[in-house]
């Protein structure tokens, strides 16, 4: 290995000290102007196990000002093994420093005119590659001769590539690029540089800066064993992203918000870019939103993102206009190469304090000109307000660019069927996108202008996309430049670089260092929490777990059940309770099933089922540790209790959020999961009074498992609640659940047992009497007393056809738990408009409110309105809808349109 660095450029580098310090200074100012200098978050959410930087060309460590990213020399390091392969590489400091970027990694680079490899010995995994260019010139290399090509074992990186061409046509000094691949146990991870050796001898290869860090498992990837994966759009399928694909990052945008530098990301030192050179504004205004509050990291790691990606967005801004409506599309442009696949990861919260549930904001989401979604929900998605969610794209770009860029669109375009959506409006908060390797294991695209044929030539004049601010250019290849020009064309550069608004790809922007390591958030050093997603799921020791319960004493035991106990507990020094339940020995399963069970389990995640912290085996134990739910069962809120009476809207929002998390349930995971024991002392309330489900899993899941489901012969539910075609033809499936969910709100309506051996025999079954009441129009004689006068005749009639359509007798005729949610969550509407109706009119003598007298222990009820007084006449289930009909002709329009057209769906 030869190093020039010191003797070759000496006097170049005197000459050059005093611009190096002025242009530092610049350099900052820059910095600051562009907000790049966020303040490092002192915890991050993620340390990657892997975090090797190399600062190529020089020896040491090195670092920066304003990061404390080490980077560290390739002179003498084992990462850079002097072997004959390597012996005709130099090393070289540039002959002018960069100015955009900062010295490190970019001032020394390692060249050769013949190939060279980098080994990594890493760990198994998922890993970032960056791979810094800075093209300048280095002693006698000159980098506008340079191409070469890039290659891992089974990747080709880059291909004749020009970094020289590719910087100049992005109007910038540095590129950084990066790519997405997997390392296989037992694998080195070596990255090989070959110049391209063709007629042009001078060619070489180059390299500034590489850095190989570790990213959480399936962060964008998907495990081979389950059928998730991101959505093919045009093709209606999955696309499963799995480990044998490489992927190259194109961009990564913070919709909305400001730049986000590499020490300002959650741990994996990503650069999150501005959308100004994307966003296409056609006419419109947009607007900006923006939310500064904590957000509930429920759905997704909170590794996934910087909080300010999600706290930021654009949203097209409730179009009120229909007729400007039509032509309105807000749409970001990024120019890719063409004939490859692309993985596009789009990044929604809901931040607007207005659109607090599923079906405010519904609009379409188009990518690359094709519908990705007709009906997006972020609400729906994530469960409530501010919860950040993602969902992955994958678009193919074939046969369009004939060799060039082309155009991928990102579109958003708000619904215009007014009954599917309260506003007129549409929200988006990130974007990421990534190119995935072709059939051959290739990800490299042709040189972004193909015009430069002769390699040898001078700088090329013409080169600049858009023909100006090329000094910004010069100061990469001219040697020695005289201060005062440099001071100017940095001058003239920010000048420019503010005022850019070029269409380029930013991913290769020069000032991405990333960073720390490690994977596991297991806090127990047991092995055998490795055979788990550590991230999902912690596992426990036993002597963590009999402390938590002081050796499962009895008097923390808050439930008991068919598999076992479920004590009380405090994990982590006393500060986190928890819900610990202890299987049974004899009823459980073996080892095997339990640890695939967890897995399934922990892989559920949702606002409105109770999560899975983790578990513990030992010893011959199996135990569950769940979050703790402050309020215990819906149940206790009902009857039999001395806890006050809800309300009715407090039980209609229960009654969502737990057919919310059995939606999710059903559709959410690899398979569909049935619940089997839908009860009302299952579903849960913490201490907010969000409903959670609890007690699935330990389940059968659905359809994949049903032989084994119909081998076991106990019919597994709790009387009361038994779906009867279930039990009449031993099937199971998820309108079984459907059918227990009924039950569960003909008990919320009545505040009864599903079942009563002391009343009278038609009453003894709730499900079977609230059909009946139902359908003979005596469904408010079945009403709670406490909720006398308080529920809206609309909404108790749109309530019971919710309940009674879970409850018909062939499943296939039940609604979905989807369904279930729209119709309960329109039911609330009515109510909500109906309360504020009456109150608005004093006397509310256009809202029905129903109203009871207790005669002989039994409800009858008479109508507020006077058309219905007449005694005795109770209004059939046609007359109540009529009646709504009329009820509802003052409200004001601004509830859902459904109100007016109560057939709409
Ligand atoms: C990686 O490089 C090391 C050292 O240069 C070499 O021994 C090994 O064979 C290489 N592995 C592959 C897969 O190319
Ligand atoms: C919005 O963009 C999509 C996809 O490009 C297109 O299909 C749709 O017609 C556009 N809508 C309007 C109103 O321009
Ligand atoms: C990506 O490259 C690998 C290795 O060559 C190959 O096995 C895989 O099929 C490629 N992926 C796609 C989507 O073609």
């Amino acid at each position: 290995m030869i190093n020039n660095t010191s003797n070759k450029d000496l006097h170049l580098k005197n000459q050059t000290t005093i611009i190096i310090m002025t242009l530092f200074y610049l350099f900052l100012i820059f910095h600051q102007l562009t907000g790049s200098m966020a303040a490092d978050s002192p915890s991050s959410p993620y340390k990657p196990q892997d975090n090797i930087a190399v600062d190529c060309g020089s020896s040491g460590i090195n670092n920066q000002p304003n990061d404390d990213r080490l980077w560290e020399g390739d002179i003498n390091s084992k990462i850079f093994p002097s072997q004959n392969q390597n012996t005709a590489s130099v090393t070289y400091t540039a002959s002018v420093p960069p100015t955009e970027v900062s010295p490190t990694p970019y001032q020394t680079a390692r060249l050769s005119r013949s190939q060279f490899t980098y080994s990594f010995p890493v760990t198994p995994g998922q890993k970032f590659i960056r791979l810094h260019f800075y093209p300048a010139i280095y002693g006698d290399f000159n980098t506008t001769n340079a191409f070469f090509s890039v290659k891992t074992a089974n990747y080709t990186l880059l291909s004749n590539f020009s970094a020289f061409l590719t910087t100049r046509a992005l109007d910038r000094q540095s590129i950084m690029k990066e790519y997405c691949v997997n390392v296989e146990q037992g694998e080195v991870l070596n990255i090989t540089f070959s110049p391209v050796l063709s007629s042009n001898s001078d060619s070489f290869a180059f390299i500034n800066g590489i850095e190989v860090v570790s990213m959480p498992t399936n962060l964008y990837y998907y495990p081979a064993d389950q059928n998730r994966g991101a959505i093919f759009v045009g093709q209606s399928s999955l696309y499963r992203i799995g480990n044998e694909t490489a992927m190259e990052m194109e961009y990564r945008i913070n919709v909305g918000g400001a730049l986000i530098s590499p020490s300002g990301d959650t741990g994996m030192y990503r650069r999150w870019d501005l959308e100004d050179d994307y966003l296409t504004i056609p006419g419109y205004s947009v607007l900006p939103v923006e939310y500064k509050n904590s957000l509930n990291f429920t759905m997704i790691p909170p590794y996934t993102a910087p909080a300010s990606v999600y706290e930021t967005g654009r949203s097209t801004g409730n179009i009120k206009d229909k007729a400007k409506l039509q032509s309105y599309n807000l749409t970001w442009e990024f120019p890719v190469d063409s004939e490859f696949n692309y993985f596009v990861r789009l990044h929604f919260c809901e931040i607007v304090k207005e659109m607090n549930r599923s079906r405010n904001r519904v609009f379409y989401i188009y990518i690359a000109n094709q519908t990705a979604e007709n009906g997006a929900d972020i609400i729906m998605w994530s469960g409530s307000q501010y919860t950040p969610i993602y969902r992955d794209y994958v678009v193919g770009m074939f046969g369009k660019g004939n060799g060039k860029k082309v155009n991928l669109s990102i579109a958003l375009h708000v619904n215009p069927e007014e009954w599917r959506t309260a506003y007129l409006d549409a929200l988006l908060n990130g974007i990421e996108m990534f190119k995935m390797n072709d059939s051959d294991g290739n990800l490299a695209g042709p040189n972004p202008n193909p015009r430069i044929v002769s390699p040898t030539a001078g700088p090329p004049s013409k080169q600049g996309s858009k023909g100006k601010n090329n000094q910004t250019a010069i100061i990469g290849i001219v040697c020695g430049v005289l201060a005062g020009v440099l001071a100017l064309s940095v001058v003239g550069f920010l000048i420019s670089r503010r005022q850019r608004n070029v269409k380029q790809p930013s991913s290769v922007d020069g000032t991405t260092w990333w960073g720390p390591t490690s994977h596991s958030t297991t806090k127990s050093g047991d092995t055998r929490a490795s055979l788990l997603p550590s991230d999902l799921c912690r596992y426990f020791s036993l002597a963590e777990i009999k402390a938590a319960t002081n050796n499962f004493d009895d008097v923390f035991i808050i439930g008991r059940g068919g598999f076992g106990n479920v004590y009380k507990g405090y994990i982590d020094n006393g500060t986190t309770a928890v819900a610990i339940k202890r299987l049974n020995p004899e009823s459980s399963q073996g080892a095997h099933e339990f640890k695939t069970e967890i897995e399934m389990l922990s892989q559920l995640r949702h606002l409105h089922l109770v999560s899975l912290i983790g578990y513990c085996h030992d010893d011959r134990e199996m135990v569950l540790v769940y979050e703790h739910m402050a309020r215990g069962t819906l149940r206790e809120h009902l009857y039999n209790s001395d806890n006050p009476p809800l309300s009715w809207k407090k039980r209609l929002e229960i009654c969502i959020e737990a057919a919310r998390g059995l939606h999710y349930l059903h559709t959410g995971a690899k398979h569909t999961i049935i619940h089997r024991d839908v009860k009302t002392t299952n579903i849960l309330l913490d201490e907010k009074w969000e409903a959670k489900v609890s007690d699935f899993g330990l389940s059968k899941e659905g359809p994949a498992n049903m032989a084994n489901a119909h081998v076991s012969t106990v019919v597994k539910g709790s009387l009361g609640y038994l779906d009867p075609e279930y039990y009449r033809r031993q099937q199971l499936t998820e309108k079984s659940d459907v059918y227990s969910f009924g039950v569960v709100l003909c008990e919320v309506l009545c505040a009864r047992p599903p079942i009563v051996r002391s009343v009278e025999k038609r009453q003894i079954s709730l499900a079977e009497w609230a059909r009946n009441c139902y359908l003979n129009g005596t469904f408010h004689e079945i009403v709670d007393k406490h909720l006398r006068g308080k529920i809206a005749a609309e909404c108790l009639n749109k309530f019971g056809e919710v309940a009674v359509s879970c409850l018909v007798d062939n499943g296939s005729e039940r609604p979905s738990m989807n369904d279930v949610v729209w119709g309960l969550e329109f039911a609330l509407q009515l109510q909500e408009s109906a309360e504020e109706n009456s109150s608005e009119m004093k006397g509310g003598d256009e809202v029905a409110f129903l109203s009871y007298s207790e005669d002989d222990g039994k409800f009858s009820c008479s109508w507020d309105d006077s058309e219905q007084k007449s005694a005795g006449t109770k209004p059939s289930s046609s007359d109540q809808s009529s009646d709504t009909n009329q009820s509802i002709k003052g409200m004001s329009g601004t509830v859902f349109s459904e109100i007016n057209n109560p057939k709409a769906r």
